[in-house]
């Protein structure tokens, strides 16, 4: 790769980049304000976000640039590897204010490919602090330990895992008093599991939605062409102890 595609869209030294971020701040709010004359003054006036979307840190998964959403419209939590732990206070209030206060009807917990938690978690090569994060998704791995070591390749291990996980705190979220207690009035809401392919830029379902409806009756609708959506909603089923669906 030559400099000139390489600095095409920063040709800042790093010590000017905060710099350019603000210019490209003030840049933006003209810009915006030319298509737009009313758009802060929207944005000001209310806070309705229509979806929760609880991703992983990484700086190549923004959740509106890659889902196209704008100001407004995603209620945001990020960690590293998009963990949903039920004793994580933070993930719990903002679960709890999206749901409860902004009434939003879709959760989407995104994974990714290439997610560096996912292959620390795998490889048992991270910091102390982060490994310490990583612990649940590592108990994933080993639920999970049949079908990863049966897969020869690493990257298709990988991105196994990561769709594992993406499936596992989708149930992790779908037992958060939060998440019963709004399924228990009959609220709409419903929990998706995405992954996105950083190679292409897609997002994919993988097809472990839940809507607060019996295991057992979504088990009799679940479309059985699925593929690896099937595979994953069936290996989570099968697994026992905390890994049941709902
Ligand atoms: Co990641």
């Amino acid at each position: 790769m030559t400099s000139h595609v390489t600095f095409h869209f920063n040709p800042v030294p790093p010590m000017n980049r905060s710099d350019t971020m603000l210019a490209n701040n003030r840049r933006w709010v003209r810009e915006r304000t030319a298509e737009d004359p009313d758009f802060f003054r929207r944005q000001a006036s209310e806070h309705r976000p229509h979806t929760l979307w609880i991703g992983c840190s990484d700086a190549r998964v923004p959740a509106d640039l890659i889902s196209q959403t704008e100001p407004g419209e995603l209620f945001v939590h990020r960690n590293i590897a998009n963990q949903v732990v039920p004793t994580d206070t933070n993930l719990l209030a903002v679960l709890q204010y999206a749901v409860d206060v902004l009434g939003v009807q879709d959760v989407i917990v995104c994974g990714h490919e290439e997610c560096g938690g996912v292959k620390a978690a795998l490889e048992d090569a991270a910091p102390p602090t982060v490994s310490q994060w990583l612990a649940q998704l590592r108990t994933v791995a080993r639920l999970h330990d049949d079908e990863l070591s049966a897969i020869a390749d690493p990257m298709r291990r990988y991105v196994r895992l990561v769709e594992l996980n993406v499936a596992e705190q989708v149930y992790n979220l779908s037992r958060t008093m939060v998440v019963e207690q709004a399924w228990a009035r009959g609220k709409t809401l419903r929990l998706h599991g995405w992954v996105y392919g950083l190679r292409e830029g897609l997002l994919r379902d993988v097809g472990v939605t839940l809507d607060g409806t019996p295991a057992a009756e979504r088990r009799e609708e679940a479309p059985s062409a699925a593929g690896a959506p099937e595979r994953i909603a069936e290996s989570a089923l099968r697994s026992g102890g905390g890994l049941r669906a709902r």
